[in-house]
């Protein structure tokens, strides 16, 4: 719950000093933007919520930059030979600078001459040490084996690189730039509200601490943080859960919904709220019981009856909603899991 906590803070760290004139800055570690315009492709890799960040920057970099990316797991990256070239870019995600998958897919890119961007957070850490380029995400020490404040930054750091990479391909111009920058920077803030509005989010996770299993479900960025809600449950509860992309739920998934198997939605992406709502119908018609993270506008909106619970997160430019919208989900697993008489900080095995 400390490194919960210490989310704005840590935000404030990592985001601070990589704007310079009000735009982000990565010549700390070499990135040039005539480098980032000769990338043929992006990969991002790493492993648990490191990965999960890396699909926030997926959605993020295609939809500013239209650059494809691709995302990968270090352990199947490392093993599936992947087509890579030496005018590619790897980045690679790790809090720790020591996960051996991860290690092993940044030595791999390394060998076939890719350019290799470490985002790492301790300092002096293995990958650190082999990557190319590295930044780091400045945290401070993360002592919970369950990523948080560390995920925060991971994918904080995306929105920097995303921003800069569709800057340099001319996808955006500088005021463009300019005013994304701006709204990242009270993201903080945003996220304290998030972090203050906690004994909310703990009556909520009353509710889930019988349940045996759980899905989360949501649309594209929404999809992307509803994998890192659902691992979080999972990891500090033991309670089984899966991340769905909503709209797929139909294609047999939906079959396993009842009145016990409570689902969390995710909807904060304003084109498609109406289709998550869509499928929050669906499920609750199922007897489901349904707890909807969505904007406050969106909660403006609902028909009374459509969720059980409904969580608001603040305003902010809908593309940064992951940041704040992990708080509430990070804090239910919390709280589930203290409920269930879990030690959170050191989860079995
Ligand atoms: C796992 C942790 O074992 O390692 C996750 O439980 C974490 O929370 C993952 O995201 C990757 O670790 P790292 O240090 O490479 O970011």
């Amino acid at each position: 719950l400390k490194e919960i906590c210490e989310q704005p803070d840590a935000l404030k760290k990592t985001i601070n000093p990589r704007i310079k004139n009000g735009l982000p800055d990565f010549s700390e570690c070499g990135l040039t933007d005539e480098k980032l315009r000769s990338y043929h492709h992006i990969y991002i890799v790493g492993c648990g919520s490191a990965m999960h960040a890396g699909m926030v920057g997926k959605y993020v970099i295609e939809k500013l930059a239209r650059t494809p990316v691709v995302v990968d797991i270090a352990s199947e990256f490392r093993y599936r030979d992947p087509l890579l070239a030496p005018d590619d870019l790897v980045v690679i995600i790790s809090q720790s600078g020591e996960t051996a998958d991860t290690l092993a897919a940044l030595k791999l890119a390394n060998s076939i001459g890719a350019d290799t961007l470490a985002i790492v957070n301790v300092v002096g850490s293995s990958i650190a040490r082999e990557a190319k380029m590295v930044m780091y995400t400045l945290a401070g020490p993360e002592i919970s084996v369950c990523s948080t404040k560390a995920y925060m930054v991971q994918a904080a750091f995306m929105y920097l690189l995303a921003f800069r990479v569709a800057y340099a391909r001319n996808a955006i111009d500088e005021e463009q730039c300019r005013q994304l920058i701006s709204e990242l920077s009270q993201i903080p803030s945003k996220v304290q509200k998030c972090v203050d509005d906690q004994t909310q989010y703990q009556k909520v996770a009353s509710k889930l601490i019988s349940a045996d299993s759980l899905l989360y479900i949501g649309r594209g960025l929404d999809y992307a943080l509803s994998m890192e809600g659902s691992l979080k449950l999972k990891e500090i509860s033991y309670i089984h859960s899966e991340s769905y992309a909503a709209g797929e739920l139909k294609h047999g998934t939906i079959s396993l919904i009842d009145e016990d198997v409570p689902v969390i939605a995710v909807a904060t992406q304003t084109g498609i709220i109406p289709k998550t709502i869509s499928n929050v119908v669906e499920v609750k018609s199922r007897g489901a019981k349904v707890i909807l993270v969505c904007t406050d506008a969106c909660a403006r909106e609902l028909k009374d009856g459509v969720a059980d619970y409904v969580i608001e997160i603040p305003h902010t430019d809908e593309l940064l909603m992951p940041i704040t919208a992990v708080v509430p989900l990070q804090i239910l697993a919390y709280y589930t899991s203290i409920n269930r008489g879990i030690d959170p900080d050191k989860p079995k095995n």
